[in-house]
């Protein structure tokens, strides 16, 4: 068991982690919701909630690493587990329990080989892809575009785009995150959210928040192509 203490004491570290963070997608309001999707996911579950809530504070604190790496190599969610390690270490937590937050944290990434394969590494993976759909889905991909510099429309052969951009796999790294659009990571991997996720529930939730999504690239390709 991880007491409400430590635990607190996992938040704070994470705030201060985000403290200077100028990524609105992935900073501590993205960790919060994660978190409380990640607790409505394991409700009725046998999981462990103490490891998913420890993983879901720590699972992007080392996003600056590949934010500031535009070579593409830096993987944030090895560096995440990098910063927590040292520090879990420090609290008084069970080597047992840091092993399994550690290996949530290292499979919270869809473009990894490292899955997930714990019921709760599931659930952390799944509270975090559900951010990627729906209305919040929509509003993270337009300041990620921000913040790379990237297209807010483009289309290219999808095919051709994945082999250039992403090494021609659907969990490839982007190479060239300029090049990048909300609408290219929509139709290489958002769209297709279904058949990655884990578990029943979350599965629900995307199912609806994936139809508004839908609408939306449907609605914004339409206005951009000039057809009203
Ligand atoms: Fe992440
Ligand atoms: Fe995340």
């Amino acid at each position: 068991m991880i007491t409400k203490k430590t635990l607190k004491q996992i938040e704070k570290f994470a705030e201060s982690r985000f403290a200077k963070n100028k990524d609105s997608a992935h900073n501590m309001d993205h960790v919060k919701r994660v978190r409380d999707l990640a607790i409505h996911l394991s409700q009725g579950e046998a999981a462990d909630t103490d490891v998913i809530l420890a993983a879901c504070y720590l699972h992007d604190v080392g996003g600056d690493a590949e934010l500031n790496d535009p070579s593409g190599n830096t993987d944030h969610a090895v560096e995440s587990a990098k910063i927590a390690k040292p520090f879990l270490e420090k609290l008084k937590i069970p080597q047992s329990k840091i092993d399994h937050i550690l290996d949530c944290i290292l499979s919270h990434r869809y473009r990894t080989e490292h899955k997930p394969k714990t019921l709760e590494a599931m659930i952390v993976f799944d509270a975090d892809k559900l951010e990627t759909v729906g209305a919040i889905g929509v509003a993270r991909a337009f300041s990620w575009v921000g913040k790379n510099q990237a297209y807010i429309y483009k289309v290219e052969d999808i095919k051709k785009y994945s082999e250039k951009n992403m090494g021609g796999k659907a969990n490839g790294r982007i190479r060239d995150k300029s090049k990048h659009s909300p609408q290219l990571n929509w139709e290489t991997k958002d769209k297709h959210i279904l058949s990655f996720l884990y578990t029943q529930k979350a599965k629900n939730i995307a199912k609806r928040r994936k139809k508004f999504s839908e609408k939306f690239f449907q609605e914004l390709e339409a206005e951009i192509l000039g057809r009203k």
